[in-house]
């Protein structure tokens, strides 16, 4: 447990994120870097480059809806204070991606527009089954639906679209890099924290293994959808697909807890 106070402590955080790998950056990346011109100058790539970063934005508002709101079920001092750390995270996550949706263009007033036109349905089903288990304090349920199924998807998006900006897009691929060194922090509090939880509340995991199953299945309607119209688009959501739920069953057994696969899959 002292390794775990000090591992997920406000100190550590500090030192590690603010002081260290964010340290001299301005909404996620160094000053002066920007959406390079051949994306900014093409409507269809500036298009979907929007409609990719809404779903950023949604993901990261039921985050932060998430941990806010676990922080007062946490049945525990270093728990919470972990959990005020990953609010801030995932306020800042909401703040980058919020930004770049406004230097691709997107104007303040029209953003809440963009957001609900945009949305994909499934994704924000699958933020309502996690934040349903939030709203009932259910602690146990939340971190699993949070730090492991939505985090463990959010790791794999991220990093895959991190490949695609290295050398396109250099400030996205820079505001990607701290947004993925946050969330293996928040998967590894998550895998930490649970496993102890689980093993005390063994009654509970048919629920938790619901839980997973349900988002998994509107997580993967969500991703055809992004695929639909664009075969290698979709052959590439397929396989990403594929790769986070072998990521879920790898974690879940971690923590003692049975992988379900998604209905209709
Ligand atoms: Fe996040
Ligand atoms: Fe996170």
């Amino acid at each position: 447990m002292t390794e775990f106070l000090k591992a997920y402590s406000i100190q550590s955080w500090l030192e590690s994120a603010p002081q260290g790998y964010l340290e001299h950056t301005q909404f996620g990346h160094p000053e002066g870097e920007r959406e390079p011109d051949r994306l900014l100058e093409n409507p269809q790539l500036r298009d979907q480059a929007i409609g990719g970063c809404v779903q950023l934005v949604v993901g990261e508002r039921c985050a932060l809806a998430a941990s806010s709101g676990l922080v007062n079920a946490a049945p525990d001092e270093a728990s919470k204070r972990f959990l005020a750390t990953q609010t801030l995270d995932e306020a800042r996550h909401v703040e980058i991606f919020t930004q770049r949706l406004y230097d691709l263009g997107v104007k303040k007033i029209e953003l809440e527009d963009v957001l609900s036109q945009r949305a994909n349905p499934n994704l924000v089903k699958f933020a309502e089954v996690l934040l349903e288990k939030v709203d009932k304090k259910d602690f146990v349920a939340g971190v699993v639906g949070q730090n492991i199924v939505l985090e463990g998807m959010a790791f794999c998006v991220f990093e895959m679209m991190h490949q695609g900006a290295l050398e396109q897009n250099p400030k996205f691929a820079h505001t990607l890099e701290g947004t993925i060194a946050d969330e293996r922090r928040h998967v590894g509090f998550g895998e930490n924290r649970i496993g102890t939880l689980i093993q005390e509340n063994p009654d509970r995991k048919p629920e938790i293994q619901a839980m997973q199953r349900d988002m998994s299945t509107h997580m993967l309607l969500a991703f055809n959808a992004l695929g639909r119209g664009d075969d290698e688009q979709s052959q590439r959501t397929d396989e990403l697909g594929v790769r986070i739920l072998h990521e879920f069953k790898i974690r879940l057994e971690r923590v003692g807890l049975e992988y379900q696969a998604p209905l209709g899959s």
